[in-house]
């Protein structure tokens, strides 16, 4: 939609978004699957007043800060073990940023060269993220300046039924290096904006978890979109039992309240050094009032057991999404974890591309009063996520389903007319 034409918003609650003309919306998905804890949280509301009160601004090279203390302590303590270090941010792609300059830094002066990522997938807008995304929409004019990450190898499903490549797809591309040029693997444990909620298998993440054992390259888990909690659990590789090397983050970490991602650096990352004595930081990283919010967001999903309610209501809304792909001509079940669900469509590339489906179903869900969001990078991978906030009660799930229900039969209508 033309931002010209976007409705404005007024205020927003819970689940629900309010435009200046009166309208509401049910935040079907968080925003772009970041508001996890829903919108106007009274608590996160006055720690991040009472800490604009006392001190918004100190550099991290000038002050330490009380709440970016905690918040590492908080981060690291639902990391697990093998964590050490937590380098701050303003977004999910410098993240990823940070994570590929601390790969840089880690393989200096060996031969390593080769990062190695699924297709499809998204980790970023910043050239280093864009540059290992396999997102030909998003990547589209800017191939020029994507050339700063070494060589960048993209990994896809050699099934045609499955969105992301399985572990034999992943060494087969990896089996064509040696093992000492491999710098790293990095994957979103569920797909997001590209893989509309494929999932990553548990026996690919511990297979590459053994080559980066015996070949030295790193693991990346980019949890931008999958961390705290969205998954039904703290973070989307937690089932797989592995330990990746750099975790990146963002999006649930402030839940949209105020800018920050952060990167979650593994004892096995430039042993005997520290992440943060390198030169990664920008002018407001680590700031405290964002260190406070995040705060705020982190505890608040502790004390409410969100983690928990993304897995209940996740389960019903999985069921539901099921029931509906029976009756609508292009919905096929959903795929995904927690509430990090995709509802894939079904459409033969010629449709999708004069018109993807995709958008015109979300485009039906605006107009019932439904965010949803498209996400897919061709005809194959479409989908719309549906991911509302991990506090949406049993009859909210009510009116999204329902609301749901009508912009799919007004997309079928549309398509036969
Ligand atoms: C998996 C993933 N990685 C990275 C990013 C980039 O994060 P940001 O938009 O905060 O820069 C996104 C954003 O959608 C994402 O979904």
């Amino acid at each position: 939609m033309p931002a010209s034409v976007l409705p404005v918003v007024q205020r927003a609650h819970g689940v629900m978004i309010h435009d200046v003309d009166g309208r509401d919306y049910l935040d079907g998905c968080s925003g772009t699957v970041c508001v996890n804890i829903g919108h106007g949280v009274p608590e996160v509301l006055d720690a991040m007043a009472s800490q604009a009160r006392r001190v918004t601004f100190a550099h991290r090279s000038q002050f330490r800060n009380e709440p970016l203390t905690d918040l590492s302590a908080t981060i690291l303590s639902l990391a697990g073990e093998g964590f050490e270090e937590v380098v701050y941010t303003n977004s999910g792609s410098e993240a990823m940023e940070t994570a590929l300059r601390l790969m840089t830094h880690h393989h200096a002066g060996s031969a390593r060269r080769v990062v190695v990522t699924q297709r499809p997938s998204y980790h970023g807008m910043t050239a280093g993220a864009l540059a290992i995304s396999a997102h030909p929409p998003r990547r589209a004019n800017l191939e020029s300046m994507l050339h700063g990450v070494g060589e960048v190898v993209h990994v896809e499903s050699s099934d045609t039924a499955e969105i992301f490549p399985s572990l034999e797809d992943w060494m087969r591309v990896l089996n064509r290096f040696d093992p000492g040029e491999v710098a790293a693997v990095c994957f979103e444990p569920v797909g997001g904006a590209a893989g509309g909620g494929a999932e990553v298998s548990t026996e690919t993440q511990r297979g590459l978890r053994e080559f980066c054992d015996s070949s030295g390259a790193l693991m990346i888990v980019d949890e931008v979109m999958t961390g705290f909690g969205r998954t039904g659990e703290w973070f989307g590789f937690t089932p797989s039992g592995v330990t990746p090397d750099l975790i990146v983050t963002g999006k649930g970490l402030s839940a949209g309240y105020i800018p920050i991602g952060a990167c979650i650096v593994a004892a096995t990352v430039l042993p005997g050094r520290s992440a943060n004595d390198f030169s990664l930081g920008h002018t407001m990283s680590g700031n405290p009032l964002s260190a406070a919010t995040a705060l705020a967001v982190l505890n608040y999903t502790i004390d409410n057991k969100l983690v928990e309610c993304a897995r209940e209501r996740g389960r019903r809304l999985r069921d539901e999404l099921t029931a509906l792909a029976r009756d609508v001509d292009f919905l096929r079940p959903p795929r995904g974890r927690g509430l990090l669900l995709g509802a894939p469509i079904d459409q033969d590339p010629a449709g999708y591309a004069t018109a993807p489906l995709n958008l015109l179903f979300t485009a039906n869900a605006r107009q019932c009063g439904l965010l949803v969001y498209p996400s897919g990078v061709d005809a194959h991978t479409q989908s719309v996520l549906v991911c509302p906030p991990l506090t949406i009660s049993d009859a909210e799930l009510d009116v999204l389903i329902a609301r749901l229900a009508d912009a799919a039969r007004r997309t079928s209508q549309a398509r036969t007319r």
